[in-house]
C-alpha cells in the first residue's frame, strides 16, 4: 500500500478503476461528471501528489502556477493531452503520463466502420427507413461508392492510424501515409504503404483520408482550406483523432457545394459539430466515441494506475510525455 500518496482524480471513472484507485492510495474521488472549472481544478489539485485528470480538463500554464507546490504528477486517462501545458508542467517539475495503446484497436474499429460507412452511405440508409423513405429495392436507388480498389491517405501512421491500416488492407485499400519520417522499413513493406513526404501530394492523390496526428500546434488547421482544396470531389474525410486538426467551416462549405463527396467525423473543433455539417446528409457524425468501450476504459484505467504507483513507489512512471515527441494513442 502507497497510502502516503494523495491522489485527487477530476472526473467520474469506471466504478473498478475508483475502487483500485482508492484501494491502493489516498485517493479523493470526483462525483460530478462535468469538466470542471479553472477554480475547480485548481480547488481539486491542490494539496494532491497527484491529478488523475482527463481530456476537458485544461490544465493551463495558468492552472501550474496556481495549484500549488505539492503536485508532482498529471495522470491522464487518456491518450491525447492537447488539454495539457506540458512544457508549463515539467518547468514546475510535474510528470505527465498519458494511456498510450490501449485504445488504438478500438479506435481503429470506429475509424473503419467511418471509412465503410460514408462512402456506403449507411446513416442515410438508417435515416430513410426510419423516415418511412423505403418503398422497396430499386436498381438506382441509394448508390454509394465501392471501398475496395480505393486509396487511403493515412496522416500520421502511429500506433491507431497502423491499427487503421491493418483493417483498410482486408476491405482492399491501398495505403498511403503522411509522416514528418517514414516508419519502420519492415511495417511499411508489411502494409505495402506508400510514404508521401509531402502532405499535399498526398491529399490530391487518395480517395479516403484518415486523419490520426495528434492536436499540436504544428497540426492545428493542418488540413487546412487550402489543403481540403487539394483533395478530389470524390474523396471522403474521416476524422477521430481532433477536431483542430481541420478547418471545420470550410470543410462543411465544401461538402455542401459539392467539392467534396463527405466525411466522417468523431471530433470536432468546439465540443459538437457546426451547425453547417449537421446539416448534411452525406455526413457520419459521432459525439467522440472512437474509444468508447468497457475494455479500454478499463485498461486506461489500469494505465493511469500503474502510472502513479510508479511513481509513488520512486520509479519513473512508464507513459511520460515527453515534450517534442507526439503522444502517440
Ligand atoms: C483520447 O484518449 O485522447 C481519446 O480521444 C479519448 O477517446
Amino acid at each position: 500500500m502507497t497510502h502516503a500518496i494523495k491522489v485527487a482524480v477530476t472526473r467520474r471513472l469506471p466504478a473498478q478503476v475508483e475502487k483500485r484507485l482508492s484501494a491502493l492510495f489516498d485517493t479523493a474521488l470526483h462525483d460530478a461528471d462535468a469538466p470542471l472549472s479553472h477554480d475547480g481544478l485548481v480547488a481539486c489539485g491542490r494539496g494532491a501528489d497527484v491529478l488523475a485528470a482527463t481530456l476537458g480538463d485544461k490544465l493551463d500554464a495558468a492552472f501550474f502556477d496556481a495549484v500549488g507546490d505539492r503536485l508532482k504528477l498529471v495522470a491522464n486517462f487518456g491518450a491525447g493531452v492537447d488539454h495539457i501545458d506540458v512544457a508549463a508542467a515539467n518547468k514546475k517539475g510535474v510528470i505527465v503520463t498519458n494511456t498510450p495503446s490501449v485504445l488504438a484497436e478500438d479506435a481503429a474499429d470506429m475509424a473503419m466502420a467511418l471509412i465503410l460507412a460514408v462512402p456506403r452511405r449507411l446513416v442515410e440508409g438508417v435515416t430513410a427507413l426510419q423516415d418511412g423513405k423505403f418503398e422497396g429495392w430499386s436498381p438506382t436507388w441509394m448508390l454509394g461508392r465501392r471501398v475496395r480498389g480505393k486509396k487511403l491517405g493515412i496522416i500520421g501512421l502511429g500506433r491507431v492510424g497502423e491499427a487503421i491500416a491493418r483493417r483498410a488492407r482486408a476491405f482492399g485499400l491501398s495505403i498511403h501515409y503522411h509522416n514528418r519520417k517514414p516508419i519502420n522499413p519492415h511495417i511499411e513493406d508489411e502494409l505495402e504503404a506508400t510514404y508521401w513526404e509531402s502532405l499535399d501530394q498526398m491529399l490530391a492523390h487518395v480517395d479516403i483520408v484518415s486523419v490520426n496526428c495528434p492536436h499540436t500546434p504544428a497540426t492545428f488547421h493542418l488540413l487546412s482550406r487550402r489543403r481540403l482544396e487539394l483533395m478530389q470531389p470524390h474523396a471522403y474525410l474521416v476524422n477521430i483523432s481532433r477536431g483542430e486538426i481541420v478547418d471545420e467551416a470550410a470543410l462543411a462549405e465544401m461538402i455542401g457545394a459539392g467539392r467534396l463527396a463527405g466525411a466522417a467525423l468523431d471530433v470536432y473543433e468546439r465540443g459538437g459539430p457546426n451547425d453547417k455539417l449537421l446539416g448534411l446528409p452525406n455526413v457520419v457524425l459521432l459525439p467522440h466515441m472512437a474509444s468508447s468501450t468497457v475494455e479500454s476504459r478499463m485498461e486506461m484505467g489500469e494505465r493511469v494506475i500503474i502510472n502513479i504507483k510508479m511513481f509513488a513507489d520512486g520509479h519513473k512512471p512508464p507513459d511520460r510525455v515527453i515534450l517534442g515527441l507526439d503522444p502517440d494513442s
